[in-house]
C-alpha cells in the first residue's frame, strides 16, 4: 500500500506497526463517518473564542484523513456543517465559511498527491459562491483518484436528504414513470445523496454527546457507534485506532442471533 502523508512528517515505525496490527486483528471498516463535535467547548476551556476551536479542528481532520487512507478505509464522511448550523451567530457562520475556503485551498494539492478523492453532500447551493467554486475545483481535480473518498457533509441534514429523495420519487410516481409498488428500501437508498457509497460501518462522535443531530438518519440503521469524551480538536490517530479496535470487537448481528452470525463467519472462512 502506498504511504499516505498529509502533514509532511514521515510515519514512525511504531505507528506503522500499530496499523499493521489493526489490519491483522480484524476487519477495517469500509466506511467511517464522524460527527466532529466540541470545537467551541475546546476553545472555551482554554479561554479562547469558539472560532479558535474550529481552526484547531483542521489538524484533527488532517490526521484522521491520513490514518483512514493508510488503514485502507474506503470512505470517510465528515459532518462539517449541518443545516441547523446556519442558525448560529452570523459571525461564527462567516468564520466557518472562510475556514472552509482556506482549508480546501491549502489541502487540496496534498489530497490529490495522495490519491484521495474529495466529494461533498448537502445543500451546497446555500454556500457563498467563493466557497462553492473552491469546493468544485477541488472535487474536479481529485475526481479520478482511486484511494480514499473524503466526503464532506456540508449544510447536510438527514431529514433534508430523506425529503429530497421523497420529492424525486413522488415526481416519478406522479408522472407514471414509477409505480408505488417499486418503492423499496433499495430504491429509497438510491435517491439519497449517499447513493454511491455503502452505509457507514462505524460512526464516531466526539465531545461526549449521545445523539445523531440529524446526520445520516437512514444510512446509520446498522452502523456501530463509538462515542468519546475527547473534543474534536484533541482527536488524533490513537483515538481513531481505539475506535477501530472497539469496532472489531463488536458483533454485528443485523437482527439475527449470535449463532447464525458465527456460522456465517465460519462458512466465509472455509469457502
Ligand atoms: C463542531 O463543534 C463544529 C460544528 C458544528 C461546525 P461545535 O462548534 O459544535 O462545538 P461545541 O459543541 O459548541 O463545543
Ligand atoms: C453536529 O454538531 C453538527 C456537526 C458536527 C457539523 P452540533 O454541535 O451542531 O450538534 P448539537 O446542536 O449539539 O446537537
Ligand atoms: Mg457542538
Amino acid at each position: 500500500m502506498e504511504t499516505v502523508t498529509l502533514n509532511g512528517t514521515k510515519q514512525t515505525e511504531q505507528d506503522r506497526l500499530r496499523q499493521q496490527e489493526l489490519k491483522l486483528s480484524g476487519e477495517i471498516p469500509g466506511h467511517v463517518a464522524v460527527i466532529m463535535d466540541g470545537n467551541g467547548r475546546w476553545a472555551k476551556s482554554r479561554g479562547g473564542i469558539r472560532v479558535k476551536g474550529h481552526q484547531a479542528g483542521v489538524d484533527s481532520v488532517r490526521d484522521t484523513v491520513e490514518v483512514c487512507a493508510q488503514l485502507g478505509v474506503r470512505h470517510l464522511t465528515l459532518f462539517a456543517f449541518s443545516t441547523e448550523n446556519w442558525t448560529r451567530p452570523q459571525h461564527e457562520v462567516n468564520a466557518l465559511m472562510s475556514l472552509l475556503v482556506q482549508t480546501i485551498r491549502s489541502e487540496t494539492q496534498k489530497l490529490h498527491e495522495n490519491n484521495i478523492r474529495l466529494t461533498a453532500i448537502g445543500q451546497l447551493d446555500k454556500f457563498p459562491t467563493k466557497c462553492r467554486n473552491q469546493l468544485a475545483e477541488a472535487i474536479k481535480l481529485t475526481k479520478t483518484n482511486t484511494g480514499l473518498e473524503l466526503c464532506l457533509a456540508l449544510s447536510y441534514s438527514g431529514r433534508w436528504d430523506v425529503t429530497q429523495a421523497t420529492r424525486k420519487i413522488s415526481e416519478k410516481v406522479s408522472k407514471g414513470q414509477l409505480s408505488p409498488d417499486e418503492v423499496s428500501d433499495d430504491l429509497i437508498s438510491s435517491y439519497l445523496v449517499t447513493a454511491d457509497k455503502p452505509d457507514p460501518d462505524l460512526i464516531i462522535r466526539t465531545s461526549g454527546e449521545f445523539r445523531i443531530s440529524n446526520f445520516l438518519l437512514w444510512q446509520l440503521a446498522y452502523t456501530e457507534f463509538y462515542i468519546t469524551e475527547t473534543f474534536w480538536p484533541d482527536f488524533r490517530r490513537d483515538e481513531l485506532y481505539k475506535a477501530v479496535e472497539c469496532y472489531q470487537g463488536r458483533e454485528r448481528r443485523f437482527g439475527k442471533v449470535s449463532e447464525q452470525v458465527n456460522s456465517n463467519d465460519r462458512e466465509k472462512q472455509t469457502s
